[in-house]
């Protein structure tokens, strides 16, 4: 049935006529209705969503500007919204300092004694900071960081686990006005080192390493092995996390003990124009080289605050949790950001779900009573397979909302997710949106009846549409590009040092408007069903990774001639790779060969790529031009009809 499901998804993406309506009709008419309790309605914020969403729609600027009213500027805008297209500006002229938002303003007033941040890693160690405390350590940090010459505008990489560390040094590189470059844990040392010589990094937090399903993983020697391929980076901060012995280059690396021992904790927060880069965050595109998204100070706290407040109903005190890590953009705006920006309390858990047993999610939300817990499918989906008694063994009284993210969700899914975990009583916001977009796009709002698999309707202020290549909106009910028609404030600027690919990738496919790259249908509700990437990009446990840069893996190896990549549907992780492989000649396809491989793109990218399976092939299906047609290995692999091959060569 979940098989069936992607594969159903898959399909409407590449069948334009009838067939499709049946598809959608399947998905969307069985669908039952959830209407928000009177418990949701009586608390929400926004009960009327849709008289909101109308008036934000007929003056988007004013809502924002209303929405950044919640935040401290230094001197306020002169105007809302500008700028020359694509290069949108928003609250020209003003100043402002992300981290001034999330932290100092906290700490200086009533929150000052509130809990920021609560942390456990797999072991069970458990730490927290309050706002006033979390506001000392970033001070003596921000004071270190200049004293080792950072100043604002320069780029520093963070790669380190979901820790409270992460956080310091995420707000510290804000507080300066440097940009912070986080790169995920879970990639490789050459994967590193590609994203810190794009980024000219000059410094490198890490850590000494981190507990995972109870081994350590050793960061600080990815890193060492990262630097061997970089020039940029002239000082190492190292944090203490796992006691793992690592080695110190002398005049380079410094424990992060050391490093902020004996500097002030007060510190000169800089102010910054609002459309000033606060960071760089590297995502997979089409091309083997990724991107590194750029968002500003200015205009992403006033979207990340708007959507966390709104979307999961924040008020006064609340302890969040979202699993994702601080390394992709959900953990950006929703483990650090948001939350803080909110003043709330965020949880930040170092290690796997299922460690000791398969419910200790669940246990975590009950020993912190977690109010809102935001999750991933992929997560989901592999606590349902352990079985309801796990759940089932936790009441939860604490949680009120539930949220999921990253990739679809599958009724299924989210069914169990709703019993089991929402007790049958707990909404879920499935929210759709982007590294490029910031913030949530597509969403419910706690008051919004739902539909299990859709993520309902774009949120205040957004004008969404599904239209075909050029630019015509498509029928109700046929599948179509999700584009975006309007601006919003945390969205994307531009490409860090490539200003040309953030105009073709985003504003050049399809006249007029911002192109996500994904394939959706609207049914006759308005409501949107968003069935996954249209690009060669994959989607793999919600994490997102190019076929291109897969591809290069594979090639780097010595047998490989050539190589063409595929998603193919899991019943866990949403899609896993399936490569292609021809091999030059002289070498044999083997089982030993496989693994071969499967390691070289491990090298080369990370434990993020997972990798069902290797083909060995003599002819891969290309295009005249000689690029490689995966959509067809596609539609061969899953028994689909191919569609349009008149561009291939036979
Ligand atoms: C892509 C963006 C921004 C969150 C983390 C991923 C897919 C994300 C959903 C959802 C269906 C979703 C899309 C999108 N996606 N959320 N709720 N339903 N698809 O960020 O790595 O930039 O990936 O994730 O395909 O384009 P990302």
């Amino acid at each position: 049935m979940r098989y069936a499901f992607h594969v159903m998804r898959y399909a409407i993406k590449f069948m334009p006529k009838k067939q499709t309506r049946e598809l959608t009709d399947v998905l969307t008419t069985s669908a039952r209705i959830y209407q928000p309790s009177k418990e949701v309605l009586d608390r929400a914020t926004v009960k009327d969503v849709e008289k909101v969403r109308k008036a934000a729609e007929k003056d988007p600027l004013k809502f924002w500007e209303e929405a950044a009213n919640d935040l401290s500027w230094f001197t306020k805008w002169k105007k809302v919204f500008g700028g020359r297209k694509p290069f949108y500006q928003w609250f020209i002229g003003a100043k402002t300092n992300l981290a001034y938002n999330a932290l100092d303003r906290h700490a200086e007033g009533e929150n000052r004694d509130k809990t920021a941040i609560i942390s456990e890693d797999e072991t069970g160690r458990t730490r927290r900071y309050t706002y006033f405390e979390l506001y000392k350590e970033v001070n003596k940090l921000v004071n270190a960081l200049k004293a080792a010459k950072v100043k604002k505008g320069d780029r520093v990489a963070i790669y380190m686990p979901n820790i409270p560390e992460i956080a310091m040094a995420m707000l510290a590189c804000a507080k300066i006005g440097a940009m912070h470059s986080v790169v995920y844990a879970g990639y490789s040392a050459a994967a590193l080192a590609d994203r810190i010589n794009d980024a000219k990094a000059k410094v490198l937090f890490t850590a000494d390493g981190s507990w995972r399903r109870g081994k350590a993983v050793d960061l600080k020697t990815i890193a060492d092995e990262a630097l061997k391929l970089t020039k940029t980076v002239k000082k190492v901060i190292v944090t203490k996390n796992n006691n793992q012995n690592v080695s110190l280059t002398a005049g380079r690396d410094v424990w992060f003990h050391d490093f902020i021992k004996g500097q002030s904790e007060k510190a000169k927060c800089a102010q910054m124009d609002a459309e000033d880069p606060a960071f760089v965050l590297y995502t997979s595109g089409t091309t083997s080289k990724p991107k590194g998204v750029i968002h500003v100070h200015g205009g992403y706290q006033v979207g990340v605050l708007r959507t966390i407040k709104w979307v999961f109903d924040l008020k006064g005190d609340e302890i969040f949790w979202c699993t994702a890590d601080p390394g992709w953009i959900t953990g950006h705006s929703y483990i650090i950001y948001g939350p803080l920006l909110a003043g709330i309390t965020t949880l930040q858990y170092e290690g796997v779900p299922d460690m000791p047993e398969p419910d200790r999610i669940w246990q975590i939300v009950e020993k912190y009573n977690v109010n809102v817990l935001y999750t991933a499918p992929t997560l989901i989906r592999a606590m349902a397979k352990y079985g309801d008694e796990w759940p089932d063994k936790h009441a939860m009284p604490s949680l009120r909302l539930l949220g999921s993210v990253g990739e679809p969700i599958n009724p299924e899914a989210w069914l169990w997710y709703h019993k089991h975990i929402g007790k049958g009583r707990l909404p879920i916001m499935d929210t759709w949106w982007q590294t490029e977009t910031g913030m949530h796009m597509i969403t419910p709002l706690p008051a919004t009846p739902l539909k299990p698999g859709s993520a309902t309707k774009p949120f205040p202020g957004i004008i969404a549409d599904v239209v075909d290549k050029n630019g015509k909106r498509v029928p109700t009910g046929k599948g179509g590009f999700l584009v975006i028609r309007n601006q919003w404030p945390s969205m994307i600027r531009t490409i860090f040092n490539n200003p040309d690919r953030y105009v073709k990738t985003y504003w050049k496919e399809i006249k007029g408007v911002y192109f996500t790259g994904d394939v959706a249908f609207k049914d006759k509700d308005g409501y949107f069903w968003i069935q996954g990437r249209t690009d060669d990009v994959l989607k793999i446990a919600g994490h997102r990774i190019g076929t291109a840069e897969v591809e290069s893996g594979f090639v780097a190896h010595k047998a490989v001639a050539e190589c063409g990549v595929i998603g193919v549907p899991d019943p866990v992780k949403g899609e896993v790779i399936k490569a292609f492989v021809i091999l030059k000649q002289g070498f044999e396809g083997s089982d030993v060969l496989k693994q071969e491989l499967v390691a070289c793109v491990r090298k080369s990218i990370g434990p993020v790529a997972v990798i069902k399976d290797v083909a060995f092939t003599d002819k891969l299906p290309k295009t005249r031009s000689g690029k490689i047609m995966r959509r067809v290995l596609k539609a061969q692999e899953l028994g689909l009809d191919v569609g349009d091959t008149s561009a291939l060569v036979s």
